[in-house]
C-alpha cells in the first residue's frame, strides 16, 4: 500500500485530519487498531469552542451540530453551596461555545469518510513505525491475521496517549511535561434534562460539574478519589452525593434517572515536546493531555490536524516546507495556553486531598475575586472560550 500521509488512529484527530487533507487533494490512509463501532462506542467530551464549529461548518460538517447542538454564552461557577457567578465569554469576548457530543462528532466524520470513500483499516494489530528519518518512511501492521506495509511521505500519529507514534520516536528526541493530579472524575450520561448551563461547583465534598448532550440528555460529573472504581459508586450513592454538591436551589434541577454510561477517568496534564520528529507529526491526545476541567482536549485536537494539515497543502502544493518544519512549535503555543487554563481551572475548582487550610482560603479569595472582577472574568471568558488559530482557517474553505 502507498499514500502520501499516513494517520494512525480513527479518532477526531485522524479522522479530521484525514478530511481536510482529502479536501485538498492529499491522499491519506488511516491505521486504526479497534473497530469501527468501539471508537463510536466511547463517550468522551461534549464542548465545542467556536474555533472548532468554524472548522467543522468551513468543511460543510456542521449540519447536525446546527440542528442537534447547544449553544452557549459562558458557564456558571458556584463554590461552597454559594450563588452561582456567570462566565459571560459572549459578552466578554464575543464567543460561544456548543455542547455537542464528540460521539456525534466521530459519526459526522465517518459518514464523510464513506462519503468519499476514504480508506480507513478498522481492527489494524502489531501497528509498528519505522523509516522516520528515512525519504519513504512505513507503517506495518496485521489485519485478518495478514502482514501488511503502508509506505508514505509522513506519518501523523493521531492515536492518542497511549497510542505507538509517541513510543516510535528514538530515545532522547522527546523531552515530556507531566503533571498527575490526586483524583479521578467519574462520569455519567443519563437520559433526563440537564440543567440550562454548565455548571463548575467547588464543594467541600468535592468537585462537581453538570453539563448536557441535548435537551433530554444530561451529563455530570463528580470529583472521586484515584482508588475508587465505578462498583463503589452505585446510582443510589451517586445521585444524592451529586446532589449535594450544588446549592439546593440548582439541585432541585438535577432528576436522577438510571445512567447509561458511567466511568471513572484520571486526570493529567502532558505535553510531548517537539510535536514531531523526522517525517512523523504528532497531533491531538498523543501529543498532549489535559484534565477535562477546561473542556480543552477534543479542541485541541482540532487546532493540531488544523495546523498540520495547512501544511501539507503548503508542501504538496507549493513544495513549501517552511509550515511543516514550524508545526509543532506552532501548535504547542496554543496547547500550552489550553494546557495551563486547564491547569488553573482544576487547581481553582478541585479538593485536593493535601491542601492545608491556607490552601483553602487562598483557592476562596481566588473565586471571591473572579466572582467580584469582570476584567478577571473576561481574563478566564478569553482562556476558556479558546484562542484563536493562527492564521485563520481560509485555506479550509478555499479547498472545501
Ligand atoms: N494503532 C492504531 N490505532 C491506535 C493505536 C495503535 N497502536 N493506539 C491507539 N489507537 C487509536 C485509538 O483506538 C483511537 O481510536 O487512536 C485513536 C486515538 O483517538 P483519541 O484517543 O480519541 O485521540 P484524538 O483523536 O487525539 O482525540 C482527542 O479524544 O480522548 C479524547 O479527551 C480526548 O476529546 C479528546 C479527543
Ligand atoms: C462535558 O459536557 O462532557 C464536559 C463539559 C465541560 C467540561 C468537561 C466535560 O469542562
Amino acid at each position: 500500500m502507498r499514500t502520501q500521509v499516513a494517520i494512525i488512529g480513527a479518532g477526531p484527530a485522524g479522522m479530521l485530519l484525514s478530511e481536510m487533507l482529502a479536501r485538498a487533494g492529499i491522499d491519506s490512509v488511516v491505521i486504526e487498531r479497534q473497530s469501527r463501532d468501539y471508537v463510536l462506542g466511547r463517550i468522551r467530551a461534549g464542548v465545542l469552542e467556536q474555533t472548532t464549529v468554524e472548522v467543522l461548518r468551513a468543511l460543510g460538517l456542521a449540519g447536525r451540530l446546527d440542528f442537534e447542538g447547544h449553544v452557549h454564552d459562558g458557564m456558571k461557577i458556584v463554590w461552597s453551596g454559594r450563588s452561582s457567578f456567570f462566565i459571560d465569554c459572549a459578552t466578554h469576548v464575543g464567543k460561544r461555545f456548543t455542547a455537542y457530543g464528540q460521539t456525534r462528532i466521530q459519526e459526522d466524520l465517518f459518514a464523510a469518510a464513506d462519503r468519499r470513500g476514504a480508506r480507513v483499516v478498522f481492527n489494524a494489530e502489531d501497528v509498528t513505525l519505522s523509516g522516520l528519518d528515512s525519504s519513504m518512511p512505513s507503517i506495518r501492521f496485521r489485519v485478518g491475521g495478514e502482514a501488511r506495509e503502508l509506505r508514505c511521505n509522513f506519518i501523523a500519529g493521531c492515536d492518542g496517549f497511549h497510542g505507538v507514534s509517541r513510543q516510535s520516536v528514538p530515545a532522547g528526541a522527546i523531552r515530556e511535561y507531566e503533571k498527575i493530579y490526586p483524583f479521578g472524575w467519574l462520569g455519567v450520561l443519563a437520559p433526563t434534562p440537564p440543567l440550562d448551563e454548565i455548571v463548575y461547583a467547588n464543594h467541600p465534598r468535592g468537585f462537581a460539574l453538570a453539563s448536557m448532550r441535548n435537551p433530554q440528555l444530561a451529563r455530570f460529573y463528580i470529583q472521586v478519589p484515584l482508588t475508587d472504581s465505578v462498583d463503589d459508586w452505585p446510582d443510589e450513592r451517586f445521585w444524592p452525593e451529586l446532589i449535594a454538591r450544588f446549592p439546593p436551589g440548582m439541585a432541585a434541577g438535577i432528576r436522577p434517572a438510571p445512567p447509561v454510561e458511567k466511568s471513572i477517568a484520571p486526570l493529567r496534564s502532558f505535553v510531548a515536546e517537539p510535536m514531531q520528529v523526522g517525517k512523523l507529526f504528532l497531533a491531538g491526545d498523543a501529543a498532549h493531555i489535559v484534565p477535562p476541567t477546561g473542556a480543552k482536549g477534543l479542541n485541541l485536537a482540532v487546532s493540531d490536524v488544523t495546523y498540520l494539515a495547512r501544511a501539507f497543502t503548503e508542501f504538496y502544493r507549493a513544495g513549501n516546507r517552511a509550515q511543516l518544519d514550524g508545526y509543532s512549535a506552532t501548535a504547542l503555543r496554543r496547547v500550552w495556553h489550553s494546557v495551563r487554563t486547564s491547569w488553573y481551572l482544576t487547581n481553582l475548582l478541585h479538593r485536593f486531598p493535601e491542601s492545608t487550610d491556607f490552601d483553602q482560603r487562598a483557592q476562596e479569595y481566588e473565586l471571591e475575586f473572579l466572582k467580584a472582577s469582570a476584567s478577571a472574568q473576561r481574563a478566564l471568558a478569553e482562556q476558556y472560550a479558546g484562542l484563536p488559530i493562527e492564521g485563520g482557517i481560509d485555506f479550509l474553505r478555499s479547498a472545501a
